[in-house]
């Protein structure tokens, strides 16, 4: 059975730092090159925060854009859900950073893991209060910092990812808008594919943990790209199947933005072309929670998404997570 939430997005922000790292300064930092990577990855640059801006600073900025569009008053949001696995740190949570520079004074909130389908997890979760009433209004964003936790001397994952966050507003929608459906799944057998070993509480940070390269992304691409592909094609399958639809009657999907290829893969197999494919990852590489809220954005500034037309997020990561919202555009 579809789980229909009534809550509907009501306003989209995205924010990127000013500073660009291009295929050609990587060249410089590590053994690349701009050919390999526009090739098996479509990324031609990325945006990375300067020193003392983390992830709490980008979601505010977007969250402030937000305010602004929908102008909305910071004392009128209930809760803010952050999804991030580069939180500024441990505790307190992102959200509480965020909710005290936005001066939301009502709202309570939390961050929330799931890596790559951190925003879709979120939107659904956000999703929840706003359809259940209680909450008028949700701030959900998603914010990562992956220049935070790469080793940019490992070629194999410094060139895939980038910095950058995206805000949506949520609010109670009425019959026929909003969260159509959702899906998500966790197959945690994955995690030894992708992960960050590291600063918790199995290995504390110390000397050791630093002299062994803990504190950064570890990743088996391959592995990761073959899960990617079959589940991002198969969950995409199940929601339109579950609510008797087809890939025609779509306006947009919106994916996550890890490589090109996988993208490009998900949709033969789904037989969808281009023009129904959101694709901004030459510019802003991986941002992890990031992709999905600055996909939406990115298809409001070219016009591609309408009030009425069905969209469908879409996203795989770290876990591994499986997250899929089917939604009808309120705007
Ligand atoms: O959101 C979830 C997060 N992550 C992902 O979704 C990533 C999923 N995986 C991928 O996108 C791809 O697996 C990668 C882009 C990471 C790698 O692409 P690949 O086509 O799977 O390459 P590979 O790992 O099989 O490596 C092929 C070759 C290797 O050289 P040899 O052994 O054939 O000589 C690598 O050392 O490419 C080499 N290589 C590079 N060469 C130049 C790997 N990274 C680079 C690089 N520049 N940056």
């Amino acid at each position: 059975m579809p789980h229909r939430i009534p809550a509907k997005i009501t306003g989209v922000a995205g924010y990127v730092p000013p500073k660009v790292l291009t295929n050609a300064d990587l060249e410089k930092m590590v053994d690349t090159n701009d050919e390999w990577i526009r090739t098996r990855t479509g990324i031609r640059e990325r945006h990375i925060v300067e020193n003392g801006m983390a992830s709490s600073h980008m979601a505010t900025e977007a969250a402030k854009l937000l305010l602004a569009q929908t102008r909305t008053n910071p004392s009128e949001i209930d809760l803010i859900v952050v999804a991030s696995v580069t939180p500024d740190m441990f505790f307190p949570a992102t959200a509480c950073l965020v909710q005290d520079r936005l001066g939301a004074k009502r709202a309570w909130g939390f961050d929330l893991s799931a890596a790559c389908s951190g925003f879709a997890y979120a939107l659904t979760v956000g999703a929840q209060f706003a359809g259940a009433g209680t909450h008028k209004k949700v701030l959900v964003i998603g914010s990562d910092t992956m220049s935070s936790i790469l080793d940019y001397k490992d070629r194999g994952t410094c060139v895939l990812f980038g910095d950058g966050a995206g805000a949506v507003l949520l609010e109670p929608a009425g019959e026929g808008e909003g969260i159509i459906d959702f899906h998500h799944d966790v197959d945690g057998s994955g995690g030894q594919h992708l992960y960050m070993p590291g600063g918790g509480s199995l290995n504390p940070s110390s000397l050791e943990t630093v002299q062994k390269n803990m504190h950064v992304v570890h990743q088996d691409g391959p592995n990761v790209f073959k899960y990617a592909v079959r589940r991002m094609a198969e969950l995409s399958c199940h929601l339109l199947e579950r609510n008797g639809l087809s890939i025609r009657d779509l306006a947009l999907i919106v994916p996550h933005q890890a490589n090109l290829r996988i993208i490009r893969a998900m949709q033969e197999r789904l037989g969808v072309d281009d023009s129904k494919v959101l694709v901004n990852i030459e510019r802003y590489a991986n941002t992890t929670a990031g992709t999905l809220p600055l996909g939406l954005c990115d298809a409001l500034a070219q016009g591609r998404l309408k009030k009425g037309d069905l969209v469908l997020l879409i996203a795989v990561g770290a876990g591994f997570t499986t997250g899929g919202v089917l939604l009808r555009w309120a705007y």
